[in-house]
């Protein structure tokens, strides 16, 4: 069968943020399989920050190369198989591309997970995905967060930090959330259940902090960096543990805000700590079971917005970068 592909491949490196003009969305034919190898076409694509360092330079991972095809997870059927282990018509997600079709060897492929009746597909590209995973063990793991935690996270209506700050919820902290405007701090506190939620836009950040937590932080979930994490800093408790998971106020151009405040972690005895995501690879069944049950229990809201039409993935994900998202965003480039 021949088939020839939709694909947004990179034709320019973004300055500082994405641009429209960094992608070109271009036709291209599917190359016969080898053995081992299965055909996949999409129907859930996943935009995460992230791929705007993938775009720009080397990080945890190599940079995309010029004229390759947008990096980014996704969901899809597989339609042709040389692979036993994926058959026809299982659905299978991995990092697929923003593209209409993908070839794959399997690596980093998984089964989507029997979801039942709890879930649709697409969340193995969000609860049961990336943003679930990371949101899992950065409460757990890194910020081991324990009943009665003075618990804040930022980026709190977005796709991790939500889910983060639910999670912690569960462990018996009080937790905080800090989140650009009304509307998201509305769905924080009334729909994710969160305790509390500070608009970044026109709250004063640190006096709402003193005012919400007045004996201070005991573990801040870091989706932001810069400005935030330096007013958190400074309003760390004995012991405290801040989760450094992204920074995308920087992401742009990558000159950081020098952190004033840090010399605090000395005298408090805190932490920071980095961490990605597939550090936790081998543990991704642990945290599958745990947010399944609490999913099932009606403990976890997931919120997310789907946009039709391949042709809209450079739109939706600028979005990201504004705050004009709301919730994790996925992209449906075809039916079922
Ligand atoms: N360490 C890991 O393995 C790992 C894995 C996945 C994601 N991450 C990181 O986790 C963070 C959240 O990712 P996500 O997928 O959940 O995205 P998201 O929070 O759903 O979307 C991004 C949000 O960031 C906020 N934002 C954008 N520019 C900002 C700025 N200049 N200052 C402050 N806030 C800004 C916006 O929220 P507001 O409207 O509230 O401003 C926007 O909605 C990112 O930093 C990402 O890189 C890390």
């Amino acid at each position: 069968m021949e088939i020839s592909n939709n694909a947004w491949v990179l034709i320019s490196r973004p300055k500082e943020y994405f641009s429209s003009e960094n992608v070109k969305l271009t036709q291209m034919k599917i190359p016969k399989l080898s053995v081992g190898e299965f055909l996949v076409k999409n129907i859930w694509i996943s935009f995460d920050p992230t791929q705007l360092n993938w775009m720009k330079r080397d990080t945890y991972v190599k940079k995309i190369q010029i004229g390759e095809v947008i990096r980014s997870l996704a969901v899809g059927k597989v339609i042709e198989s040389q692979n036993e282990q994926f058959k026809v018509g299982e659905l299978v997600s991995g990092v697929f591309g923003w593209q209409e079709y993908a070839i794959s060897n399997g690596l980093f492929v998984n089964h989507v997970r029997p979801i039942e009746s709890v879930g649709p597909p697409w969340y193995s590209l969000s609860l049961f995905g990336i943003t679930g995973m990371t949101a899992y063990f950065g409460v757990t793991e890194i910020g081991k967060v324990k009943e009665g935690d003075a618990f804040l996270v930022s980026s709190a209506a977005g796709s991790v930090g939500s889910i983060a700050g639910q999670i912690a919820k569960i462990k018996g902290a009080r937790v905080v959330g800090i989140a650009g405007g009304q509307k998201k701090c509305k769905w924080v506190m009334e729909e994710a259940g969160f305790d509390y939620c500070i608009d970044y836009r026109t709250d004063n950040v640190s006096e709402k902090l003193s005012e919400v937590f007045p004996d201070g932080v005991d573990v801040y979930f870091d989706n932001v960096g810069g400005e935030i994490l330096d007013i958190v800093l400074s309003k760390i408790k004995q012991n405290g543990r801040i989760v450094l998971c992204g920074a995308i106020s920087g992401y742009g151009t990558m000159n950081f805000q020098p952190l004033r405040n840090y010399a605090n972690l000395i005298s408090k005895r805190g932490r920071m700590e980095g961490f990605i995501v597939s550090d936790f690879t081998n543990r991704f069944g642990e945290a599958y079971k745990n947010l399944y049950l609490w999913l099932k229990e009606g403990r976890l809201k997931q919120k997310e917005e789907i946009t039709d039409g391949l042709e809209n993935a450079p739109e939706v994900f600028k979005k990201l970068f504004t705050g004009s998202n709301f919730g994790k965003q996925i992209l449906k480039i075809a039916d079922i």
